[in-house]
């Protein structure tokens, strides 16, 4: 399966991996691979697919470690050191921090040179990889970034299929937030199947949703901003706890789905917070200082003039971006215990 992102974007859903792995491109020497631990496994099948260019494989950190201004000072120097062009191509393979810092990297490198993505984590595949948003951690989630669209995502089903059930659960957390903002046969599948709903099935249809919003708004200036329902609450607990992104997520759609209640008379609140609880999702925050919350949620992006933008829920399906109060926020807190 072949979906456009933009003009000069591809993601290529299958079982296996693609051969050639890379879109043809005139004067590529080499390929700046950096791989996040545990992707190992790959390495033969993603060398073997590079025979024609001579592969630089960097390891990184795992997780948000490797999205920090330390571990991209090492990654330009490993790029000076290839010799990295402006024909070449930075090579991204991992969960969703591993591609963003790899996109961020080609972002910048030279004022920007290719980067081609190859998620290995279920939330990779649907969404961090998907829509060109790339960036690094600075005082808070994703501060420093650029919009740099991958010339190709590659998504093998396989990869996915052999996932340790806790990431899987981690990643579904945005499967299943794509559904209730764009897709409700995602949530129907979810309600059906369980954690086991088929990738075959979910997976494209998560990916559909993104990239058609991506393709109309790349740069977030209106209806992308529905794709972080979830995450203005999501990401400062993200960021104050160090929960793994999935399960921050989780925790923010069930204060999202409150303050939707509270704002628009959403009336499935209960219905989503046991479907994610049934996923095996958390649905109450860890203990966090909440005046650090609070002003992780104001420094939040989603944030101008006339306050706090959050998404809501009218309907399983039909986001609203609206304008929050400093009460509203306060119901999202107390949902999930942090009062
Ligand atoms: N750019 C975007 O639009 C966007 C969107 C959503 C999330 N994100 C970012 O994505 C990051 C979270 O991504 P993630 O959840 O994919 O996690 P991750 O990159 O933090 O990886 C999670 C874990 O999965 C392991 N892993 C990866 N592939 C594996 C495999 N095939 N088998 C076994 N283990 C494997 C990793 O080693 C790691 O321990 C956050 O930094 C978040 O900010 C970005």
């Amino acid at each position: 399966m072949r979906y456009l992102s933009g003009p000069a974007s591809e993601v290529l859903v299958d079982r296996g991996l693609p051969d050639p792995l890379l879109p043809v491109r005139e004067g590529r020497r080499k390929v700046l691979v950096l791989s996040q631990p545990g992707t190992d496994f790959l390495a033969p099948a993603i060398v073997d697919r590079l025979d024609d260019v001579e592969p630089v494989v960097v390891p990184v950190p795992d997780r948000d470690e490797a999205k920090t201004l330390g571990v991209l000072d090492i990654v330009y120097h490993r790029c000076a050191e290839a010799g990295i062009g402006r024909h070449d191509t930075i090579l991204g393979v991992g969960g969703g921090a591993t591609t963003d810092l790899a996109g961020f990297v080609a972002a910048t490198w030279l004022r920007g040179v290719e980067s081609v993505l190859l998620p290995t984590t279920l939330l990779g595949a649907v969404d961090a990889a998907i829509g060109g948003k790339t960036g690094i951690n600075l005082g808070g989630k994703n501060m420093v970034g650029a919009f740099w669209p991958p010339s190709r995502v590659i998504v093998d089903l396989d990869v996915l299929d052999s996932l340790p059930r806790d990431i899987k659960v981690e990643g579904t957390a945005e499967v299943y937030k794509t559904g209730l903002v764009g897709d409700p046969a995602i949530v129907d599948a979810y309600r059906d199947h369980g954690i086991d709903a088929p990738l075959e099935l979910v997976v494209p249809a998560a990916i559909a949703v993104k990239t058609s919003v991506v393709i109309e708004d790349l740069r977030e200036s209106g209806r992308r901003a529905i794709l972080n329902f979830g995450h203005t609450i999501g990401h400062a607990v993200e960021f104050a706890s160090g929960l793994a992104h999935g399960h921050a997520v989780s925790i923010g759609m069930v204060a999202a789905v409150t303050v939707s209640e509270r704002r628009l008379g959403f009336n499935h609140k209960d219905e989503v917070i046991s479907d994610l609880d049934a996923l095996g999702l958390p649905v109450n925050a860890p203990e966090v200082d909440r005046d650090h919350l609070m002003s992780l949620v104001e420094r939040d992006k989603k944030i101008d003039a006339a306050g706090i933008r959050m998404v809501l829920l009218s309907e399983i399906g039909e986001p609203v971006i609206d304008h929050v109060t400093t009460a509203d926020i306060a119901a999202g807190l107390a949902a999930i215990g942090i009062s």
